[in-house]
């Protein structure tokens, strides 16, 4: 093999000779197009290795049972935290597209109707795989409409097939779910899990203050943790969600709870991205329709943008859990079995 180098293991030539600006093609030069070009590719490479990511970790999840011992969990927190710190740098780069004034884009804008950044299907590519679920999301089916300024056949079908393969979300409950620190064979006659679930509740139902409906409070305890769960979680996964993170100082919690800090870090940084895309397109375009002509205003509703914004969170069921936190000081008891296996690793 000859020796490489840094151009040819790179295929600069290639990457760097993928920048085409259209406005010369209609007599206008249009300086901040080339900015505008750039920063969509950096995304859209960002986004590759986002789905890279995802793709590991969903492999890892996929096995039946998750080794500690072989650092599988610690595999799937480091990939998750990668992924949320991708996130965090791409919220970051809209500070350099916002550097191009409005009269900047309008240079050039026009030229590029109908193409727009939903036409991404990196983007929708991720939110499927992390598991955000057609009917979670705004519009339904919109976010994936073919057509003028929508998706391609072909992407159509990517996305479709990619939302009916496992997603780290329901991979995530199955594993919340097959949890053993809740089951029976653990706890005694006189302190089962049941029991502790009742216990748990009366504690938080106390640790209420005035400003809280207890009645509202007392009824979704018992729909989220025994009667339905809550979004696209069971009751099961959710009791072992809880679980983890009131005992996530014990040994064998802090990958799992370091595993769910760091989605909802990535489902943060994403939303966060949202926010800032949403301002930025706000003052670069002001109400017009974008581009690809998907983001207009309903009467009195909220734009396409601003209705994804609201809806579409990946994992807002574990943001939820907060609700239902206590003081460690005001934890009921669980028996001496139980708490000796949290100070082990088990696989
Ligand atoms: C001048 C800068 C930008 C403006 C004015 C803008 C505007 C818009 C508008 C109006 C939409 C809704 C679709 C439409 O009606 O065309 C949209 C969607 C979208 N844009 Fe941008 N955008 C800008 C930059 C970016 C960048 C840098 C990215 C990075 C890849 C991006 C990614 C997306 C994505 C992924 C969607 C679809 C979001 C979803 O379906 O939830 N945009 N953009």
């Amino acid at each position: 093999m000859p020796d490489i180098d840094y151009s040819t293991y790179l295929r600069l030539h290639e990457v760097l000779g993928a920048q085409h600006p259209v406005s010369p093609l209609h007599g206008v030069e249009a300086h901040d197009e080339m900015l505008f070009i750039v920063t969509h590719q950096v995304y859209e490479l960002w986004f590759k290795q986002i789905i890279y990511e995802l793709d590991s970790v969903l492999e890892v999840l996929q096995r039946d049972s998750i080794d500690d011992n072989t650092g599988d969990m610690g595999i799937i927190v480091q990939r998750v935290n990668r992924m949320a710190a991708i996130w965090r740098l791409l919220g970051r780069q809209i500070d350099i597209l916002e550097t191009m004034s409005p009269l900047d884009f309008l240079e050039f804008r026009n030229f590029l109707m109908p193409a727009s950044g939903f036409q991404s299907v990196q983007f929708k590519l991720i939110e499927a795989k992390a598991g955000l679920r057609v009917a979670s999301r705004y519009g339904g089916e919109y976010y994936k409409h073919m057509g003028h300024g929508g998706v391609s056949e072909t992407d159509h079908a990517h996305i479709t097939a990619a939302e009916t393969r496992p997603t780290i979300k329901t991979l995530l409950r199955a594993w919340l779910e097959r949890m053993p620190y809740l089951m029976k064979k653990l706890w005694t006659s006189d302190l089962t899990p049941r029991r502790f679930l009742t216990a748990y509740r009366r504690a938080y139902l106390a640790s209420l203050n005035n400003l809280e409906d207890r009645e509202t409070r007392r009824d979704e305890f018992s729909r989220i943790f025994v009667r339905d769960g809550h979004g696209d979680f069971t009751p099961a996964a959710m009791r072992s969600a809880l679980f983890i993170m009131l005992y996530r100082d014990y040994p064998v919690f802090q990958l799992p709870y370091q595993f769910l800090v760091a989605l909802l870090e990535f489902d943060e940084q994403l939303s966060i991205w949202r926010y800032r895309h949403l301002m930025m397109l706000s003052r670069m375009i002001g109400l017009r329709v974008g581009t690809g002509g998907v983001n207009r205003e309903g009467k009195n509703k909220d734009s396409y943008l601003e209705g994804a914004l609201k809806s579409n969170r990946l994992f807002a069921e574990l943001a939820d859990l907060s609700t239902y936190l206590i003081e460690r000081r005001m934890l009921p008891q669980i028996p001496v079995g139980v708490l000796r296996e949290l100070g082990f690793a088990h696989s």
